[in-house]
């Protein structure tokens, strides 16, 4: 595809459209908003608009679509996988003027919410009223809801709630032609036509422009109560998971973080909650909620049994509100404090959850063969395992070419093996696209690719993602 640049014509025509505030060239601006927290990647935009209402991005997309010039839709920036960078140039659509939470429906336990709005933001407003919205992103401080559907978001809590594409119930969505559509509607049920909802979701801006959200949300659970499990063998850990949920527990979380993760984010949150004996290779950090604070206190006892069986050392239970804070934040820092220590690269490998320790077991075993090291960490209850490549001795040449990419290929392998995928929550975004053939036959890229065109015919929103 030839795309066009943006000439000062046009510049004033889009000006028009959003007014000459929400319109920058600077070069300051730019690179703010040409990067995203995926690695050390760079890639400046020609303009970056924020518009406030889905009429200006109609019109937007409209003199984008005439003019071929890409639109790449951004939420707060907080993306893993590449998703919100303009690769190739042309305007950024920043979504942060889309801020309000429209609507709290207490009567259906609904919200109606507009995409530029703060993950923990809203969940703090719904909370106030005894509600719950569930998927947590580690960056919930600071991730938009709108880049949450975007990914299909997840995070701890996920493994008992499910993830961002279990809360959405209906979409107002600019297309990259310019009409404005719902959908879906804003029922729990639906059997009605194919289900736009769910196609939106996950499609990282590549189909449309989220431009108002309806989910669901359920009662707050009353109380939790957390502990952490150190193992004394990563792979016991791995194997611990799944047993939980076939002695019939269904935990509110259930964490991985191996020795590396804890050891790492807690120098560098200068944390000491947790003593890290030598021997442990991992642990596992897990909690339940409910309403019963009797059948919850039976259950973690049950459950300590149950870890009991393994290698383990003393378990610590959280025993205050300010603890098990400062254990989530540990956990929520990782990838933060990782990033911060060495070069790396994320993925976001997931398999079906008995199937961890092959899956770890095969992340070292490539680990060995390309002489990487890498840390484990995530949300090992869905089986959905962050791993970090770190650079190590690698020469930039073998970091940055064929010869990482033949490694991650390999990771990915492994988990299709498994019957598994090669993102959970991350997306495909930039960085993955060259994995997609491992997991999807010709056909079911094709069929994909037809609905991409069929959406956007002059392939102008969010060009170079997901397929490349
Ligand atoms: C986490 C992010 C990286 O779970 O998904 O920490
Ligand atoms: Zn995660």
């Amino acid at each position: 595809m030839i795309y066009n640049k943006i000439s000062p014509l046009i510049i004033k025509q889009l000006q028009q459209i959003v007014g000459e505030t929400y319109l920058k060239f600077d070069s300051e601006t730019l690179s703010n908003y040409g990067h995203d927290e995926t690695e050390k990647l760079l890639f400046l935009p020609e303009a970056v608009l924020k518009p406030r209402t889905a009429k200006e991005i109609s019109e937007i997309l409209i003199i984008a679509n005439k003019e071929s010039i890409p639109v790449t839709p951004r939420g707060a920036g907080t993306g893993l996988s590449g998703g919100a960078l303009p690769i190739h140039g042309g305007i950024v659509l920043s979504m942060e003027r889309f801020n309000e939470i429209l609507e709290i429906d207490i009567r259906n336990l609904q919200a109606s919410v507009e995409p530029g709005v703060i993950n923990e933001a809203f969940q703090n407003a719904v909370k106030e009223l005894g509600l719950f919205y569930p998927p947590d992103p580690a960056s919930k401080g600071s991730c938009f809801l709108g880049g949450n559907v975007a990914e299909s978001s997840g995070g701890p809590k996920c493994v008992k709630y499910g993830t961002t594409k279990d809360y959405i119930l209906n979409l107002e969505v600019v297309l990259p032609t310019g009409e404005i559509i719902y959908t879906g509607a804003n029922t729990l049920k639906n059997s009605t036509g194919y289900n736009l909802t769910q196609l939106m979701v996950g499609s990282e801006g590549t189909l449309g422009i989220v431009t108002k959200i309806i989910v669901k949300l359920l009662p707050y659970p009353k109380h939790n109560l957390l502990m952490l499990v150190p193992f004394r063998i990563l792979d016991e850990a791995c194997a611990a998971v799944s047993e939980v949920f076939r002695a019939g527990f269904i935990p509110s979380a259930m964490e991985l973080m191996d020795r590396d993760a804890l050891d790492w984010v807690s120098r560098y949150t200068e944390s000491s909650v947790v003593k890290l004996e030598d021997d442990i290779q991992a642990h596992l950090l897990i909690e339940t909620d409910g309403n019963d604070l009797e059948v919850l206190m039976k259950e973690m006892e049950s459950v300590s049994e149950l870890m009991a069986g393994y290698n383990v050392a003393d378990i610590l239970f959280a025993d205050s509100e300010s603890q098990k804070q400062e254990l989530w934040k540990l956990r929520r820092k990782i990838n933060e404090a990782v990033k911060a220590n060495a070069v790396s690269k994320e993925l976001d490998t997931v398999v079906p959850r008995a199937e961890l320790p092959k899956l770890v077991k095969g992340v070292k075993q490539v680990g060995e063969k390309y002489k990487f090291k890498s840390v484990c960490y995530g949300h090992a209850g869905d089986g959905n395992l962050h791993i970090r490549i770190i650079k190590t001795d690698l020469t930039d040449e073998q970091w940055n070419g064929k010869y990482i990419k033949d490694a991650i290929a390999e990771i990915f392998t492994i988990c299709k093996k498994l019957n598994g995928t090669i993102s959970g929550e991350h997306g495909i975004g930039l960085i993955q696209q060259d994995y997609m053939g491992i997991v999807f036959s010709e056909k079911a890229l094709e069929i994909q690719k037809g609905i991409k065109l069929l959406f956007d015919p002059k392939a102008i929103l969010n060009p170079g993602k997901m397929f490349g």
